[in-house]
């Protein structure tokens, strides 16, 4: 196992995990049990040609729940995740496709997946219309920026938003939060709950928080996630930070090409509950300085093509003038680049 690094526990309420474990705390887990109820339920995967009890355990094990999430990974992660020889892996994947009636699509059939898309505000409505009307589900979007930019307030916004009825511009639904840096806060929650006119306390146990301690561990606890997501309630998982475990453990060049396979696991696995559950993915990233840059922002996100691939939509946030911050949409399938200011406040990001 790779190098843990020993990390600080600045809370006083925050517990080690044990390594690898992945659990979920069990407070944190009673506070949203009337949200994530339903969860924990998977299908009996033995309906599958070729899966026996055997197999079926070992996918369940690897938190292959359900035939949507079996139908969306690739051969290769089932395997790896699971154990089976990646052969099976592809008749199984082919099996649950079958069942699903999924397969090769006609563009219009693709286009009616495409209808069920539903958007998140952001609860800015200049970053809103940046991304063509909010947070997209079925999406991965990456935010990344330098040291206090604003990421993670944007992260317990969205968390916040998400939970708004359709009709304000929300899902109604929870949020799914993996705080790698131990930078996420209750007290901001209640904050921007406040500016909405949500109830705290309801916000608060709309979102399920993991504190993911090294990278094996935020593999672990999002593997874990999966339960909560089939229950259908989380309408939106976030992950701050994606990368800074990663970095930090695999320093090394002769490490390079093992933590890019990793983290494209990683974000095929995001990909795939985006997917399979109908939900939004947020992420962040840090940006790393460009060797031999001079001009404009010797910035960019950290990563490289692993992560600019693996993400549908990128953000770049940066401190701009009088305290604001400039928001820049960097990639979009369809969008064009623009951007817009917004200012952080004790009620969260608000338009200027
Ligand atoms: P790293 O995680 O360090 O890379 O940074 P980040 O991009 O996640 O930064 P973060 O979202 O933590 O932003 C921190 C900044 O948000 C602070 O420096 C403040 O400028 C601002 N901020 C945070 N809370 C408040 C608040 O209650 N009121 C106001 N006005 N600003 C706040
Ligand atoms: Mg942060």
């Amino acid at each position: 196992m790779r190098g843990m690094p020993k990390k600080k526990v600045e809370d006083t309420h925050e517990e080690e995990v044990p390594e690898g474990s992945g659990e979920v705390p069990a407070d944190l887990l009673e506070s949203v049990e009337e949200v994530f109820v339903e969860g924990g339920e998977g299908v009996d995967l033995t309906v599958l040609e070729g899966v026996g009890p055997t197999t079926a355990k070992k996918l369940t094990d690897a938190g292959f729940l359900t035939l949507e999430s079996i139908a969306l990974s690739s051969p290769v992660e089932l395997s790896v995740a699971s154990g089976v020889p990646e052969s099976t892996a592809k008749k199984i994947i082919a099996a649950a496709r079958k069942r699903l009636k999924i397969d090769v699509m006609t563009a219009l059939e693709y286009y009616q997946q495409r209808k069920s898309v539903q958007r998140i505000t952001t609860g800015s409505r200049g970053l809103d219309d940046l991304l063509g009307g909010g947070l997209e589900t079925q999406a991965i979007t990456e935010i990344y920026g330098p040291y206090g930019s604003g990421k993670t307030q944007l992260c317990h916004q969205i968390a916040v938003t998400v939970q708004l009825p359709p009709e304000r511009g929300g899902l109604g639904k929870g949020a799914f939060y993996i705080d790698t840096e131990g930078t996420f806060r209750p007290e901001r929650i209640v904050q921007i709950a406040e500016r909405f006119g949500l109830d705290p306390e309801s916000a608060l146990k709309n979102i399920l928080v993991a504190r993911a301690y090294t990278s094996d561990h935020q593999m672990v606890v999002t593997e874990k996630a999966e339960p909560y997501l089939a229950g259908r309630n989380v309408g939106l998982v976030i992950v701050d930070s994606l990368i800074s475990h990663f970095r930090g453990e695999y320093t090394g060049r002769e490490t390079l090409a093992e933590r890019q396979q990793k983290l494209n696991r990683y974000i095929h696995r995001l990909l795939r509950y985006a997917m399979a559950y109908n939900l939004a993915v947020l992420v962040t990233n840090q940006v790393v300085s460009e060797v031999g840059f001079v001009w404009g922002d010797p910035t960019k996100p950290a990563g490289g093509h692993v992560i600019g691939h693996g993400v549908t939509a990128r953000l770049y946030i940066k401190r701009g003038k009088a305290g604001r911050r400039v928001i820049k949409l960097v990639k979009s399938p369809y969008l064009p680049e623009d951007q817009v200011e917004v200012a952080i406040t004790e009620g969260g990001v608000v338009d200027v």
